[in-house]
């Protein structure tokens, strides 16, 4: 019978295994196939001096499997860095932030050599921008920042909290808006615009930080695509 997505996220989550290095902090991502990830990084945890960690879920699963989890200003750099993504195309480039992570992931990955992605087959994309494009920003920036997305071609709306139905708050205290309706042909120069508007704290464009290797989780088993 063939995987089931959350078995295709396990398969990768244990394959990232192979790219942690023994003695040194491992930089990790958020959402549920890195939470497959720390699942395996439990089985090597004696191995490893600790993690940074990108969202304080993450962190709390860290804690709750033993790793020591270190500020991201305590460290100088990373070997590699560890997380999903919502797209990734053939060069690496990605959309994150469905999590609501996005900002401490591109600090964290800025820290790291290597970027590993982790994600399942459905991540892979030809273009970016069907997944709507996550962007944390400062509240009073938020409607001035709508209205460039709107000229842009695109619909962006302020992401509900699933709990009470009011603007979800990051960890950072700030907002997400979720943009609909782009095409990002140019990720590079995407992310360099769009990381100059005032009261843009992040875009999920990760292309200025895209992965060095993407483990994909196929039918017939890992992929990886460097
Ligand atoms: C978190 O903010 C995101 O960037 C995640 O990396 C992304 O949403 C992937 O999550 P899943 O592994 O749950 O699909």
């Amino acid at each position: 019978p063939a995987l089931s997505q959350d078995q295709l996220k396990t398969l990768v989550g244990q394959a990232a295994l192979q790219y942690v290095v023994p003695g040194e902090i491992v930089g990790v991502g958020t959402g549920s196939t890195v939470n497959k990830f720390i699942d395996a990084l439990a089985t090597i945890k004696g191995q490893i001096l600790g993690a940074v960690s990108s969202s304080l879920a993450s962190t709390e699963r860290l804690k709750a499997i033993g790793v020591p989890v270190f500020d991201a200003n305590e460290v100088q750099s990373l070997s590699v860095y560890i997380d999903g993504a919502d797209e990734i195309d053939a060069k690496g480039y990605m959309v994150k932030g469905g999590g609501a992570a996005l900002t401490r992931e591109k600090i964290v990955a800025a820290l790291a050599g290597q970027f590993i992605c982790i994600a399942d087959e459905s991540k892979l994309v030809d273009a970016l921008g069907a997944f709507p494009l996550p962007v944390e920003v400062i509240p009073m920036a938020a409607a001035q920042i709508q209205r460039r997305f709107e000229a842009m071609g695109g619909q962006a709306s302020i992401r509900l909290s699933g709990a009470d139905g009011q603007p979800l708050v990051t960890d950072n205290g700030q907002h997400i808006l979720d943009v609909r309706g782009l095409q990002i042909r140019e990720p590079l120069a995407f992310e360099s615009t769009v990381n100059q508007w005032p009261g843009v704290v992040t875009v999920g464009v990760f292309a200025h930080q895209k992965a060095s290797v993407c483990l994909l989780g196929t039918a017939s088993g890992v992929r990886t695509l460097k």
